[in-house]
């Protein structure tokens, strides 16, 4: 593997012109051109960004201030690449830096570039920048994945000034816009209302979403947005910008609205109480912002991202998922051996392959008996399980289950012998009282030991059980009372270096353990971002399992996850829902279960049985087919959503009744990704009762039709029951 990309390396070709010969540079995917000219004044300018132009002679008929309106000299206002302050532009820029001097400006010219190709699908664009008067060097990275239609890209700043420099804007990326009018949609909400979508028009002026959470980028909004250019972001049409940026921790988008009416979308790790002192070569890469541009909705540019996350990203995006039974919902922190004994069994019984033991496991001075003590001795509690976790993943074998096992390793509690032994590796204020969340610290991941302790807890574990096959990852505080004992005056880093030693950890970890599946989880879904998920194979989108809710949940991190990313399990949170509801919820995504099989009736249990053998038949479609959203519970009373086999052979349709009114019209749900020329076989599966939904005339609907039948008249499949549901295998013939 390492062979052949140092091949592709050798192959660059390398250029290096004067500004005046410089030929446009073009940066393609299949469907989109991002393009670079280098203007008059020796600067890099965003000359194109849309839809792929079909005649290379059309690259080269971009003047590099045509979007700029030039005032004739050579200066070019508006759309560089990568602006920095104090110049001419008068807006946000990407890149400011104190100099040693004091000065602040900084204009960066274009020094050359060069194209990698890294496969055959893979290219890399690099520009080299550099002031012409202060010894400041930027690198501007774009890779282009031409068949998922995705540009990633990143900057890196390093500088040979004597001294070090203050750097205090380091975007990823800055994008222009040109068009009549701008919706933004962003994903916020809080702690068990993840991901909620909501849209507006950009005018004049900047909106800014970002976060300062620290040790996790969301809980009160995601890492991701959508733009819609010249229309509300629609599913199936339009022009849609689906943008998200790879970073752990505080990140900030700005959307500015110039007196142009252009638009310009600055990304990247959030500047607050983080100027970055830079050492003399020292390089600052900042965390990749990853865009896809459709002109067919943001359906399509999801399913864009997801086959890129599972080709590219995700940790083991191509491999299988494991179906898990988790104890957290149905026992809390109350549990002993036989208990876990007992629920390993109904794992087996239920079908699952593994069992999960959540929170309350560890710790002797002061056990983890709830919330308040305990983190950081990750030692098992004696008297609660006195034969270990050796003990543990026996038991799940011999129930015929795999082992894993709940982490939330980068946190303490005060109460714990951690903390009365290490209290300088907690992030807190050495002068003023402390502010818990959930009576909890945050360990200080600045310091390269508290890295290595951290490391050594899955480590530990691991070295002690090489049988245990998965690993839950908790995050349940933000950092709170900002200040590392470590960092001493260097305090305006931690936020920075805190998250690139987390990187540190995980990376490790995936290192020495390749193949072990883990979820990331952070109170819910405040850790779901696409740097983290190279080292996880899926993330908790909630602590909100309200089958109804998780619908809207569901949807909304959809847009940016493909669902064999996206953890969901059926649990007994909203007892109004059926057990076919709540699975049916979960069946979309990485299905997994929270409950005690005493919870279920006969008929339940049976049922959740026969989900499970469907979903294991079905799991290759339901992972790694195609994802369709078909009707939005944001504008129905009903939703439904369907994955589609890349072969097209096989589909499975999801439709949900949330809260129809009384005599609604109801309309067929029109399926997409078929082929229109081929027949269908539809039946519904994960029946309850055994009978089936009926045309109003009585007439059942399963059968068979032609692709182009169900892609153009649609399924009855929606009824005016409340919180009702039915899954569809569709064949083809
Ligand atoms: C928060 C997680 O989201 C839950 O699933 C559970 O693991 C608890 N933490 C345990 O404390």
């Amino acid at each position: 593997m390492k062979k052949s990309l140092l091949a592709c390396v050798a192959l660059l070709s390398l250029f290096q012109l004067n500004a005046a010969e410089q030929a446009p540079i073009r940066i393609s995917t299949s469907e989109t051109d991002l393009i670079f000219t280098v203007a008059p004044n020796g600067r890099l300018y965003q000359t194109y960004f849309g839809k792929r132009l079909l005649n290379e002679s059309d690259v080269t008929n971009f003047l590099a201030y045509q979007q700029g309106g030039t005032d004739g000299s050579n200066s070019a206002r508006g759309w560089e690449a990568y602006p920095g302050s104090g110049a001419e532009d008068y807006y946000e820029p990407a890149f400011a830096v104190t100099h040693n001097d004091g000065n602040l400006e900084t204009i960066l010219s274009f020094v050359s570039f060069e194209t990698k190709k890294i496969d055959n699908n893979v290219t890399e664009t690099v520009f080299y920048l550099k002031d012409k008067v202060y010894p400041v060097e930027v690198t501007l990275h774009y890779v282009a994945f031409n068949k998922e239609n995705i540009i990633k890209t990143w900057s890196e700043i390093k500088h040979k000034e004597k001294k070090p420099v203050t750097i205090w804007r380091y975007a990823s990326a800055m994008l222009y816009f040109e068009s009549s009018r701008y919706f933004l949609t962003e994903f916020s909400g809080d702690w068990a209302k993840e991901a909620g979508m909501s849209t507006q028009q950009l005018q004049f002026g900047k909106k800014v979403i970002d976060t300062k959470l620290g040790s996790r980028a969301g809980m009160h909004v995601s890492p991701f947005f959508e733009l819609g250019l010249d229309g509300v972001p629609a599913e199936n049409e339009g022009t849609v910008l689906l943008g998200t940026i790879g970073w752990t921790g505080n990140f900030q988008f700005t959307f500015e609205v110039d007196n142009t009416g252009n638009l310009r979308v600055i990304s990247g790790i959030n500047p607050y109480a983080s100027a970055y002192e830079l050492k003399t070569d020292e390089v600052f890469t900042t965390p990749e912002f990853i865009f896809t541009l459709s002109d067919e909705g943001k359906g399509k540019a999801s399913r864009n991202i997801h086959d890129w996350a599972r080709e590219y990203q995700l940790k083991d995006g191509k491999g299988d998922r494991y179906t898990l039974l988790n104890n957290w919902e149905a026992t809390g922190f109350r549990f002993d051996e036989p208990k876990l004994e007992k629920l390993m069994k109904e794992a087996k019984e239920l079908g699952v392959d593994l069992f999960l033991l959540d929170d309350g496991w560890f710790a002797n001075k002061y056990p983890r008996a709830n919330d308040r003590a305990g983190l950081g001795d990750w030692d098992v509690t004696k008297e609660k399980l006195p034969n270990g976790v050796p003990h543990l993943v026996k038991a799940a074998k011999d129930a015929g289950v795999k082992f894993g096992i709940w982490i939330e390793p980068e946190m303490v509690n005060p109460k714990s012998e951690l903390f009365e032994q290490h209290p300088d590796w907690a992030i807190r204020q050495p002068n003023r009282d402390t502010y818990y969340y959930r009576n909890q610290l945050v360990l200080d991941l600045s310091n390269p030991k508290v890295q290595d302790y951290v490391f050594s807890v899955v480590d530990n574990l691991m070295k002690e059980n090489p049988d245990l096959a998965y690993f839950k990852w908790d995050c349940n505080s933000p950092i709170t009372n900002i200040y590392s004992p470590y960092l001493k005056d260097k305090q305006n880093q931690l936020y920075i270096d805190h998250v690139r030693g987390v990187y540190n950890v995980f990376n490790k970890v995936k290192q020495k353990y390749p193949n072990l599946p883990m979820m990331l989880c952070s109170g819910g879904g405040a850790r779901s971002d696409y740097e983290a998920l190279k080292y996880f194979t899926e993330f908790w989108c909630s602590d909100n399992t309200n089958p109804v809710e998780r619908l809207y949940i569901q949807w909304g991190f959809s847009q940016f996850f493909p669902t064999k990313a996206m953890a969901a399990h059926v649990t007994s949170m909203n007892k109004q829902a059926s057990i076919k509801f709540r699975t049916d919820v979960a069946m979309m995504c990485k299905l997994g279960f929270d409950l005690s099989l005493e919870e279920l009736n006969e008929k339940e249990l049976e049922f959740c049985q026969g989900a499970v053998a469907n979903y294991n038949r079905l799991k290759k479609t339901i992972l790694d087919g195609d994802f369709y959203r078909l009707v939005s519970p944001y504008e129905s009373n009903h939703t439904a959503v369907s994955h589609v086999a890349k072969d097209q052979k096989k589909a499975v349709v999801y439709a949900y009744d949330i809260n129809p009114r009384y005599g609604e019209k109801l309309l067929p749900v029109k399926l997409q990704g078929l082929e229109p020329t081929k027949t269908y076989k539809v039946e519904e599966i994960n029946q309850m009762s055994g009978a089936s939904i009926r045309f109003r005339g009585g007439k059942t609907y399963t059968g068979n039709y032609t692709g182009d039948y169900l892609m153009k008249v649609g399924l009855p499949i929606f009824t005016t029951q409340q919180i009702a549901s039915r899954i569809l295998e569709i064949t083809q013939q």
